[in-house]
């Protein structure tokens, strides 16, 4: 069961793009897109269950909160000055309120980091300790995209 277990949560996890979200360093762009992907990826996984459309486990609770808390440490790392030009969805306001971007990147990462703490080595219990973890990420989304990214 343990092992089993285990075995889903890293196929969901690569499922969810965190595997195949690491893109030469040259090419900041894709790589923070594809970062993104997987935490819609995530957030489709975790929305789906917290709407009950797709049924809760904590193995898959756990795999879609450790996708948003990776993208959410690493994604500040893909915004060297020159890539604010090219086929990107990142406002200039990323570049010109550095320190608003940053704050809004911690709001995340906190958000993140406490859900990972709250999930524990085999994810939340149940699915309403899964929306205790998970509801605060979903809060960091909205706010940061208002500002930081163009709207399609
Ligand atoms: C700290 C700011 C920030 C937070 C928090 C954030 N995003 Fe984003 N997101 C961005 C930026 C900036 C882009 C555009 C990146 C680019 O195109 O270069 C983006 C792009 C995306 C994309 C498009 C990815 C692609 O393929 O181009 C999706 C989907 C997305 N975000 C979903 C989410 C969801 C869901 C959450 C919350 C769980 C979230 N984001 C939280 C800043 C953020």
């Amino acid at each position: 069961m343990r092992v089993v277990g285990k075995v889903a949560a890293v196929a969901m996890m690569a499922g969810l793009g965190i595997a195949g979200s690491v893109h030469a360093a040259d090419d900041p762009i894709t790589t923070r897109q594809d970062i993104m992907s997987s935490v819609g990826a995530a957030a489709g996984l975790g929305g789906g269950m917290m709407k009950g459309q797709v049924e809760y486990s904590p193995v898959a609770g756990k795999a879609a909160i450790a996708a948003m808390n990776a993208a959410a440490v690493s994604f500040g790392s893909f915004f060297p000055a020159s890539s604010d030009q090219g086929d990107t969805g990142a406002l200039p306001a990323i570049w010109d309120n550095a320190d608003g971007f940053a704050a809004e990147l911690a709001k995340f990462s906190a958000a993140t980091g406490k859900a990972m703490e709250a999930s524990g080595k085999d994810g939340p219990a149940d699915l309403d300790a899964f929306k205790a973890a998970m509801g605060p990420i979903f809060g960091t989304c909205k706010s940061c995209h208002e500002t930081y990214r163009k709207k399609n």
